[in-house]
């Protein structure tokens, strides 16, 4: 069986006024009717291929996963926000070391849950022959906000990872795209925890003690479990895309179209809902007449629309944003996503 472990940090910010610290996006029913953090579970719910979940929390988020996680869900509580890499390794060093993992975001959407099953199979075996193995997405913008793949040799049902590189600036991301051959890290991994560990000994030793001595001293209560917070702490933070993956030599990627989106900006969830003839979006009371690419979003006043392109309005308690579909990606710089 594979060992679902669904990370929760980071803000969200970029979808304020939706996304709040008191209500953080994948603990939202932004996509249908269900949380993005409820359809993280779903995806990986069939007994038969994976055992109950792990989810990977700080203690701001605890509260929100108890209640929307079913009861089988195991929780981790992070005593420090220190990005992906160490929270990876609590998760990893709690399993047996030929257990396969499976590592997936909690604030991601993916339309097609066949093609993600599939690329689960084919991660699978190339994990349980000591890779490392990341899922790829087929690029279609010079995107500065993911991790680049280029890819080598067949490896399996996928194929070598030649290179991996985080988050390239706009000049690389652009000549990436141009040479071709290059697809996006999708965030999701598959890798036997003993063999995830063993490398993060290797690029990062300190971190991996630290991680490793903070699940020895932890302590569980029930289905969470708490590691001790001293060794934890000391942790300089950092993403597995930077500590581990960027260095192994045993990385692969599997290619999955599966309707991906990391529902970055509002921009992104305009794209991921459904739209009507007009590629209009309304949820709440909305009137659009002569509108294109408009999305809506009130929670109570009414909002009226007319001749608009490529717009998007959000009234969420008490507070208006107004931004072209262009402008979405900078809301986080806004004062009030700051300080929400
Ligand atoms: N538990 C825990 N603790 N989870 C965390 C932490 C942490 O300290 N930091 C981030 N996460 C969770 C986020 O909630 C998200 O679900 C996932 O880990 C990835 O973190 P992000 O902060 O969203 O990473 P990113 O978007 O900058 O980059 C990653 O994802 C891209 C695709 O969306 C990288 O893997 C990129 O290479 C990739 O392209
Ligand atoms: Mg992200």
């Amino acid at each position: 069986l594979i060992h679902p472990v669904i990370l929760c940090g980071g803000g969200g910010t970029r979808l304020w006024p939706r996304s709040r610290i008191a209500a953080p996006k994948p603990f939202l029913p932004l996509v249908g009717e269900r949380t993005l953090f409820q359809q993280s579970l779903e995806r990986t719910r069939d007994p038969s291929l994976f055992a109950p979940p792990i989810v990977v929390a700080g203690e701001a988020h605890q509260q929100f996963v108890m209640e929307q996680a079913g009861e089988e869900a195991r929780l981790i509580v992070e005593p420090a926000a220190r990005n992906t890499a160490p929270a990876i390794a609590l998760a990893a060093a709690r399993l047996e070391p030929e257990d396969i993992m499976l590592v997936c975001p909690s604030d991601h959407h993916i339309g097609d849950g066949a093609a993600f099953r599939a690329g689960v199979a084919k991660a699978r075996d190339l994990a349980a022959e000591g890779w490392l193995v990341a899922f790829g997405v087929a690029p279609t913008r010079p995107e500065t906000g993911y991790g680049y793949i280029k890819t080598g040799e067949p490896l399996g049902e996928g194929h070598r990872i030649e290179r991996f590189v985080e988050k390239p600036d706009a000049e690389r991301a652009e000549t990436f795209l141009a040479e071709g051959g290059y697809i996006w890290n999708g965030g999701i991994f598959a890798f036997a925890a003993g063999r995830y560990l063993e490398e993060l000994q290797r690029t990062r030793p300190e971190m991996a003690s630290a991680a490793l001595r903070a699940v020895e001293e932890g302590r569980s209560e029930g289905r969470v479990f708490y590691p001790a917070g001293e060794p934890f702490a000391q942790i300089t933070g950092e993403s597995v895309d930077y500590a581990v993956m960027e260095h192994t030599d045993r990385a692969a990627t599997v290619s999955a179209d599966m309707g991906w989106s990391d529902i970055g900006n509002w921009d992104a969830l305009a794209e991921a809902r459904d739209s009507d003839g007009d590629g209009n979006h309304a949820r709440g009371q909305a009137d659009l007449v002569d509108c294109r690419n408009v999305m809506v979003e009130s929670d109570g006043p009414r909002v009226s629309i007319v001749g608009a392109c490529d717009l998007i309005v959000v009234v969420d308690k008490g507070e208006v944003l107004v931004t072209t579909r262009e402008g979405a990606q900078k809301v986080g710089k806004l004062p009030g996503a700051a300080d929400q």
